[in-house]
């Protein structure tokens, strides 16, 4: 895996590296989803959140959605040791260090569990290896299962000569594949679609 484990270990050898709780762009970022989440999805029960880092976002998410149930999931140890002293004031947010795509190899989740899956700065780097072994398909398949009736898949990505074809490909896909899960189909709300001058927010529906 090009963007693996070690890559990201290395990454957090440096508390914070991303800036994610104090850069105001970031932080900017993390509003529109959590507001995306507030337009689509009524009341969510249960939250994952993919690629949690060290907890910035899943803090924010955890105060805005007091009633639901938050699990973030990081491949990197250090990031998910920090998210957890970051978020100990939160009743209802649960962390674990895994591989996002381990657990979709195991079916790990039972399907219609989710009714909000968020992912922000991951698909790019999953990105190359899963498009190399088609594994993105049975990724976004997974996402799909995994996702309740009306549940939202959010996803926020940077935009840049590298992340633009690889983000197209994977919205191509998500949109044309899994139609074929469950019978769902899935529904781009195209009014949130707007570009922001450096990164995309898409949010996209299961419906039966
Ligand atoms: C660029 S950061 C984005 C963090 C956070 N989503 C945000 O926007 O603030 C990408 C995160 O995804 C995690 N990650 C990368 N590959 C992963 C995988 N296969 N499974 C779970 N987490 C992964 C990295 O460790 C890193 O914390």
């Amino acid at each position: 895996m090009i963007f693996g484990r070690r890559y990201f270990e290395e990454i957090f050898t440096k508390e914070d590296p991303w800036r994610y709780f104090s850069c105001e762009y970031e932080k900017g970022k993390y509003v529109r989803q959590i507001e995306a989440v507030k337009q689509y999805a009524l009341h969510p029960q249960n939250i994952l959140e993919i690629g949690c880092a060290e907890g910035a976002h899943t803090l924010m998410l955890a105060r805005a959605f007091p009633e639901a149930s938050i699990l973030g999931i990081d491949i990197s140890k250090t990031a998910v040791k920090r998210a957890k002293e970051n978020c100990k004031c939160c009743q209802n947010v649960n962390i674990i260090e895994a591989d996002i795509i381990e657990l979709f190899k195991q079916a790990h989740f039972p399907e219609n569990t989710f009714d909000v899956i968020i992912q922000s700065e991951l698909l790019y780097y999953l990105f190359p290896e899963l498009f190399i072994q088609l594994e993105l398909i049975h990724y976004l398949m997974s996402i799909t299962k995994i996702m309740k009736n009306n549940g939202i898949f959010v996803t926020s990505n940077q935009l840049n000569v590298r992340t633009r074809p690889a983000l197209g490909t994977c919205y191509f896909i998500l949109q044309r594949l899994c139609r074929l899960v469950q019978n769902s189909e899935y529904k781009e709300w195209y009014d949130i679609r707007c570009k922001y001058l450096t990164y995309d927010l898409k949010v996209f529906t299961k419906t039966k």
